[in-house]
């Protein structure tokens, strides 16, 4: 890690989104130190932090921090932690765990807040993470189409895990009911609106068909991911990113083959989310 010191250095990363800080070591770090950090992350929608080369244990107690740990039901656990779920991509996968954008475990009535990734093997090039703005996205729509959205709800399903092909082999149990979200959300814990629809598990506005939906979505997709409101996360050995579910979408790149990639990762447990 770069020198540590009493402080978090703060920088931006892009226009819209993401912001690296250095300068504190995550496993020792004070109550003040672990709001600053926090406080970061409800702000800029994801953190990075280099060369923090958290243990399991580590990664577990910074969770906690954020809140009750939500354990994904679909991914393979670390088994010496089943609370930290494994990313995994092997040299022969061509996909890989995360490969489309969308936003952790919106399927759930109570979707993750945040997620912790802790970069355990890199490969040699490419494995890079994009992250785009829900917040941004939001307040460049006009607002006639704004007020559409706020008086819409969308549907949210786990049943693309279905038919991945990302290396995970999920149990029948594991899947539930669709569940409703506001189209436009306020963030819990800053007020912000953000759009709340993404590719992987929208399936539908409520009262809307499918195909009715799809032109809407894939409009808002659209917007929500172009690359003005988006950053790009190149990871580094030891490197820990928080991203917050609420206020940004993200999208890993399969563009490694042959390589193997190894992340941990937690996800904290959310609230139900409200419309504006
Ligand atoms: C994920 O979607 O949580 C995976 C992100 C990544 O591996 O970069």
């Amino acid at each position: 890690m770069s020198k540590v010191t009493n402080k978090w250095s703060i920088k931006k990363l892009a226009g819209h989104c993401g912001a690296r800080l250095e300068g504190v070591s995550l496993a020792n770090a004070s109550l003040s130190q672990l709001e600053e950090m926090r406080s970061a992350l409800f702000k800029y929608g994801v953190i990075v932090m280099p060369g923090q080369n958290l243990s399991p244990e580590n990664h577990i107690s910074l969770a906690e921090f954020f809140g009750e740990i939500d354990v994904n039901r679909f991914f393979t656990p670390v088994p010496s932690h089943p609370v930290i779920a494994e990313v995994r991509t092997t040299p022969d996968q061509a996909e890989v765990i995360g490969g489309t954008w969308h936003t952790d475990h919106s399927y759930d009535e109570a979707p993750a807040m945040c997620s912790i990734l802790n970069a355990k093997e890199l490969p040699p090039f490419g494995g890079d993470t994009h992250f785009a703005s829900m917040a941004a996205a939001y307040k460049s729509l006009t607002p006639g189409l704004q007020n559409m959205l706020k008086r819409l709800r969308a549907w949210h399903s786990d049943s693309s895990f279905e038919n991945s092909n990302v290396g995970i082999n999920p149990k029948k149990t594991a899947f539930r009911d669709p569940t409703l979200h506001p189209v436009i959300i306020k963030h819990p814990n800053t007020g912000v609106p953000c759009v709340y629809v993404n590719g992987d598990f929208t399936t539908n506005f409520e009262n809307w068909s499918f195909e009715e939906s799809a032109p809407l979505l894939s409009y808002l997709y659209a917007v929500i991911t172009k690359p003005v409101f988006t950053a790009r996360v190149v990871w580094e050995p030891g490197m820990v990113a928080i991203w917050d579910n609420r206020l940004v979408q993200h999208y890993a790149t399969a563009d490694y083959p042959g390589h193997t990639r190894l992340m941990h990762r937690i996800t904290v447990a959310g609230v139900p989310l409200e419309g504006i």
